[in-house]
C-alpha cells in the first residue's frame, strides 16, 4: 500500500474542515438542550438552531423561515417531489369534494431528466406508481438538458420541474435561470426545483437569481458533517410535510432538530461562500491538467461532460475509457493510494452502466470504463502528476489483462 493516501472523490464526500467541527462541538457538549423547550438550556440550542437558519437563508438570498433541515441531499430531494405533489392531490381531492375556495386543477404531471441522483429518479418513479405523469427529459452528448424538449413537455397539467444545478457523475451544469424563465413563461405556478448538492459550494445558489421554488443540499459534499442538508421552499409553493409529528421547521419537517448538524451545515456553507473564488480556482487549474492530460496520455479516451470548462464544475474531471472495466481501473489505483470512483451509483457487485452516460449516448464499448475524479482543497498539482504518471500504465495493463473488444454487454 502506497504510504501517502491521495483523495480524489470530493463528489462522494469531503474531508470535514476542523473549523466546521469546532464550531459543532459546543452543541455536542454543553448546548445540548432541547430547542422547542423554554428553559436555559433550551434557549441556547435554539439560538445556535436560529443563527445556523439565518447563515444557510444568506447563503441562498433567502428568508429563515423558507429554509427547511433535512437528514440530508436524498431527503430534501424526496421532500422537494413529494412534498408537491402530495399538495397537488389534496388540491385535487377538494376540488372533487366541491370546495370552489381550492385552485382549479388536477395536476399531477413532473418533469425532471434522465440524468438526475436517484434520490430525485427513484422517488419519481415512486410518484407514478402512485399515479403521477412523469417526464424523463433527454440530454445531449455533453449532458446538456434538451430546452426544446423541455418547452413541449409543459402542459396544463405540470405542477413541478426539477433538475438538477450540477451532475455528480459529468460535472456538467445545467442552465437553471435559463430552464425557470421558459417554465415560468408558460405557467407561473409550476414549482421549479433544483438538486444543488454538487453545485453548493461551487456556484451561486441565489434563489432569486435562479428563480427556483425549491433547492436542495447537503454539508458532507462542502466540507460538513454528513447526514444533514437543508431544502430551500420558497414562500407559497403549496407543500406537504412528509415526516409527521412535532412542529418543528414550521411543521414542514417534524422531529426534534439536529442542531450541532445544522450549526455544521451553517458553518461550511459560509466558509464556501466565502472561499468560493480561491476553492475555485484552485482546483480548476488541477482539473483542467486533467482534462488535458489524461486522453493524450491514454489512447482511446474520451472526456465525458461538457467540453466548455466554463460549463463544468470546476473540481470534476470525468472520463471513459474504451474496453476497460472502470472498477478493474479503480482497483489498481485503490492499490496505488489513490482513493477515486466511477462516477456512476453502481456498486462492484452490479456492472449495470452508469444511467447518466446512457442517456448522454456514451459509445457502449466505452460505457463500462467510466473514471470520476473529483478534486478538493487538499489536492495539489503534485498529486495530479502522480495520478497522470500512474494511470496510464494501470490502463495498459488491465487493457491486456482484461481484453473487452467486442464483449457484449
Ligand atoms: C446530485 C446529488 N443529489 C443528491 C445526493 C444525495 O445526498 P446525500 O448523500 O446527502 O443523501 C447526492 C449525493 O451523492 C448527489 O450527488
Amino acid at each position: 500500500m502506497a504510504d501517502r493516501r491521495m483523495y480524489l472523490d470530493h463528489a462522494a464526500t469531503t474531508p470535514t474542515d476542523p473549523r466546521v467541527v469546532a464550531a459543532m462541538l459546543p452543541y455536542l457538549t454543553t448546548a445540548w438542550g432541547n430547542p422547542s423547550s423554554i428553559y436555559a438550556e433550551a434557549r441556547e440550542a435554539r439560538k445556535g438552531l436560529d443563527a445556523a437558519r439565518r447563515t444557510v437563508a444568506e447563503a441562498l438570498g433567502a428568508k429563515p423561515n423558507e429554509i427547511v433541515f433535512t437528514s440530508g441531499g436524498t431527503e430534501a430531494d424526496n421532500l422537494a417531489l413529494r412534498g408537491v405533489a402530495m399538495a397537488a392531490r389534496q388540491r385535487r381531492d377538494r376540488v372533487a369534494a366541491g370546495d370552489r375556495e381550492s385552485a382549479a386543477g388536477d395536476g399531477h404531471h413532473i418533469i425532471t431528466t434522465a440524468v438526475e441522483h436517484h434520490a430525485v429518479l427513484h422517488e419519481c418513479e415512486a410518484l407514478a406508481k402512485e399515479g403521477f405523469r412523469i417526464t424523463y427529459l433527454p440530454v445531449d452528448n455533453e449532458g446538456f438538458v434538451d430546452l426544446d424538449a423541455l418547452r413541449a413537455a409543459l402542459d396544463d397539467r405540470t405542477i413541478l420541474v426539477s433538475i438538477m444545478y450540477a451532475n455528480n457523475e459529468v460535472g456538467v451544469i445545467e442552465p437553471i435561470a435559463e430552464i425557470t424563465r421558459i417554465v415560468k413563461a408558460h405557467n407561473p405556478h409550476i414549482a421549479i426545483h433544483t438538486d444543488a448538492v454538487q453545485a453548493a459550494g461551487a456556484l451561486d445558489l441565489s434563489v432569486d437569481a435562479l428563480g427556483i421554488d425549491m433547492l436542495s443540499i447537503a454539508a458532507h459534499k462542502i466540507s460538513g458533517p454528513k447526514g444533514v442538508g437543508a431544502l430551500y421552499v420558497r414562500g407559497r409553493t403549496p407543500f406537504t410535510a412528509q415526516i409527521v409529528g412535532g412542529s418543528q421547521e414550521r411543521n414542514r419537517r417534524a422531529g426534534t432538530e439536529n442542531v450541532a448538524g445544522a450549526v455544521g451545515l451553517a458553518t461550511a456553507l459560509r466558509l464556501a461562500t466565502d472561499e468560493r473564488e480561491a476553492r475555485n480556482a484552485h482546483v480548476g487549474a488541477l482539473r483542467d491538467r486533467l482534462l488535458d492530460e489524461l486522453p493524450r496520455r491514454i489512447p482511446d479516451t474520451i472526456i465525458t461532460g461538457p467540453i466548455d470548462r466554463a460549463r463544468r464544475l470546476p473540481n470534476s474531471a470525468s472520463f471513459a475509457f474504451q474496453h476497460v472495466e472502470g472498477e478493474a481501473v479503480l482497483l489498481q489505483l485503490d492499490l496505488d493510494g489513490i482513493a477515486a470512483s466511477s462516477g456512476s451509483a453502481c456498486t462492484t457487485a452490479s456492472l449495470e452502466p452508469s444511467h447518466v452516460l446512457t442517456a448522454m449516448h456514451v459509445p457502449e464499448s466505452y460505457l463500462r470504463g467510466s473514471l470520476r475524479l473529483t478534486l478538493g482543497a487538499s489536492n495539489t498539482m503534485s498529486d495530479v502528476e502522480a495520478l497522470l504518471e500512474k494511470l496510464p500504465p494501470a490502463v495498459a495493463r488491465i487493457r491486456a489483462l482484461q481484453p473487452m473488444a467486442g464483449r457484449s454487454a
